[in-house]
């Protein structure tokens, strides 16, 4: 039992890397723990009596109409009005912005006159407690933009930032990995090497055959899995063939990122308000940016929660606002059109093809068809998709279901008493009217 290596020694490699790893942990904690405090309490030692959290509910309740703190609006931006002015001007002016500049103060004259005489409302109801938490909501500072910067791991375990990040995690868990496949390895040469030092011989592998060789011997085994093969082949051809053209679950990207579950859904915009063009003619057709501005005027962000929903689809739902500024050239500061603008390039997702008729407002109004049945819950979709498969074997099924609308539709009364009589009915579906002739749908 000699020169086989020292078996502390493996115990000695574990010890030590254990104690690495519980310096290199304890240290990010520090760290974190350093970073962390100063941070919490940074805003209260700079801000001035009021209460920033109460200021901002009467803010929002009150004053959002016209100002943000950081835009232009119909009012200045206020971050830092209270810097601005002096607290008993700023009590007059908000209270009664208009017998302040009536009274010839100079400041209040010129900031009307800035902003075209445009009247503010008076508050004469909000206390000084009110007023004192609005200013200090007005002082709190600008927060960072939300950390989408990656956490950088520095070598030495500093993090900066705050929070561990999943690269310092995966980092530490590949270490360990790696320790654990140097140790396996150190125990198995040191195996060996016992075994070697005794004089035991590792048993030789006998020779068999292989196993393909088996295989091939065994007729019948070769037969079931090339019938087999053939089969699932076969299947999975077919399946290939007949989704060729059909492009049900299309879910292209577009250049904004439009959510119809915001805006039709959370906010219960109608179809028709945008898709104006489904009611009476062939196409429905997407809404020119002219619609979308008709509300983005004084919509430049969304809500807290709504920005926090879109971080969970990994989105700033603000930048894509932005991205629609740039496209109708609108200037959020200043609160006009730049004359700049560059088109948006929606990407089509349902396209029948060319020699297929398809009209919206013959379903939508003539038939009363809503347009989920053919569009799916587009009120839920984060991303507009295909939801039907568009097949024409999915036309003609629903024109053999449905029946036709009669309500409110004399245009029909005649052809259905006509039709009825023939086919000895008392409803029609869409098929019975004439919705199977190849001419309806194929020019
Ligand atoms: C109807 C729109 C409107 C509302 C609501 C409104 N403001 Fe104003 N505010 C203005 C306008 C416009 C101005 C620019 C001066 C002018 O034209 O009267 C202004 C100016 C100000 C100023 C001066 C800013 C500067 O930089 O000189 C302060 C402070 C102010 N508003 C505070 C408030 C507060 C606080 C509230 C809510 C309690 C509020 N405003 C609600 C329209 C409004
Ligand atoms: C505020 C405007 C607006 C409203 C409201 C709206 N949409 Fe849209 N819709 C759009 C825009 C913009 C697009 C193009 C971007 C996209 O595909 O997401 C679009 C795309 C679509 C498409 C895909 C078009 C294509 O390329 O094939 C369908 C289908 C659709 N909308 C149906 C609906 C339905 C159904 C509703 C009501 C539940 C609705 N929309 C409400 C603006 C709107
Ligand atoms: C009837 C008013 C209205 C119209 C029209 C409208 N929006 Fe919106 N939009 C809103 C509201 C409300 C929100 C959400 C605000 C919130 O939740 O805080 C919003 C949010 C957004 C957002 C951020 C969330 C998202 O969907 O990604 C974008 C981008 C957006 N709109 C683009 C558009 C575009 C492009 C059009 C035109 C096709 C349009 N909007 C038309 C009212 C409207
Ligand atoms: C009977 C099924 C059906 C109904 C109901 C229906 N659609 Fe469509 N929609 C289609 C088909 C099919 C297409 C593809 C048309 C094409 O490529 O010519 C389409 C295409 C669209 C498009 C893409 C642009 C275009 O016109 O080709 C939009 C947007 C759209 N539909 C919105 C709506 C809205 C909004 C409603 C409700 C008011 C609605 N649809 C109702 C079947 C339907
Ligand atoms: C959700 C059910 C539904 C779907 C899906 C549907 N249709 Fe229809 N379609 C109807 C109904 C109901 C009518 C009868 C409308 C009326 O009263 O004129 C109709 C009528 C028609 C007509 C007029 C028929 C006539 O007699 O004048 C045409 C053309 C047509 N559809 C084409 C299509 C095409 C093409 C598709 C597939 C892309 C399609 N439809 C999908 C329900 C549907
Ligand atoms: C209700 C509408 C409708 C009627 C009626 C209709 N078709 Fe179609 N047909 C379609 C649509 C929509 C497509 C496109 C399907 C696709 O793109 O997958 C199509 C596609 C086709 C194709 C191309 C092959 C394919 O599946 O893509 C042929 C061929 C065809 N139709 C023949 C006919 C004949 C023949 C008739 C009369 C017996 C007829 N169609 C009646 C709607 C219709």
């Amino acid at each position: 039992m000699k020169k086989v290596g020292n078996p502390n020694s493996i115990s000695r490699i574990l010890l030590f890397s254990l104690a690495f790893m519980l310096t290199f942990s304890i240290q990010i904690f520090a760290q974190d723990a350093a970073t962390m405090v100063p941070a919490a309490d940074a805003p209260v030692a700079s801000a001035p009596v009021g209460d920033a959290a109460a200021g901002k509910a009467i803010f929002n309740a009150q004053c959002a109409a016209c100002h943000k703190l950081d835009a232009k609006m119909t009012g200045p931006a206020l971050r830092g009005v209270g810097a601005k002015y002096e607290k008993e001007w700023l009590y007059k002016w908000i209270r009664n912005s208009a017998e302040l500049i009536k009274s010839g103060d100079e400041r209040a004259n010129k900031i009307f006159n800035e902003y075209n005489q445009s009247p503010m409302n008076a508050f004469p109801q909000l206390s000084d407690a009110d007023l004192d938490n609005i200013i200090a909501y007005t002082m709190e500072p600008k927060a960072a933009p939300v950390a989408t910067t990656e956490v950088a791991a520095v070598p030495g375990g500093k993090v900066e930032g705050g929070g561990i990040s999943n690269e310092v995690i995966l980092g530490a868990l590949a270490l360990v990995l790696a320790m654990l496949v140097v140790m396996l390895l150190l125990v198995n040469s040191v195996l060996t090497k016992i075994a070697k030092a005794n004089g035991i011989e590792a048993a030789q592998k006998e020779k068999t055959l292989p196993i393909w060789k088996a295989f091939a011997k065994n007729q019948f085994l070769v037969l079931v899995t090339v019938i087999f093969l053939l089969l699932s082949s076969a299947y999975f051809a077919y399946g290939w063939f007949m989704q060729i053209g059909v492009d049900q679950g299309y879910e292209p990207i577009q250049p904004i990122h439009y959510s119809h579950r915001i805006h039709a859904g959370d906010n219960g915009i109608d179809c028709k308000y945008c898709h104006s063009s489904a009611r009476d003619s062939k196409h429905s057709g997407i809404p020119s940016l002219n619609v979308c501005m008709n509300c983005h005027k004084s919509i430049a962000e969304v809500a807290e929660t709504t920005l926090a929903e879109g971080k969970e689809f990994g989105v700033d739902y603000n930048q894509e606002i932005q991205k629609l500024y740039d496209a109708v050239g609108w200037d959020v500061a200043e609160q006009k059109y730049t004359g700049k603008t560059q088109p948006v390039k929606w990407i089509r997702i349902h396209n029948l093809p060319d020699f297929a008729y398809f009209n919206h407002a013959q379903h939508v109004t003539v038939a009363g068809i809503e347009c989920q049945t053919c569009h799916g819950p587009v009120e839920e979709m984060e991303i507009m998709y295909q939801h039907s498969p568009l097949t024409m074997g999915w036309c003609i099924n629903c024109h053999r279901e449905t029946d036709v609308k009669l309500k409110d539709n004399d245009y029909y009364k005649k052809i259905h008493e006509e039709l009825s009589k023939k086919y000895g009915v008392d409803k029609l579906t869409a098929a019975q009217m004439g919705g199977l002739e190849c001419g309806k749908c194929h020019y």
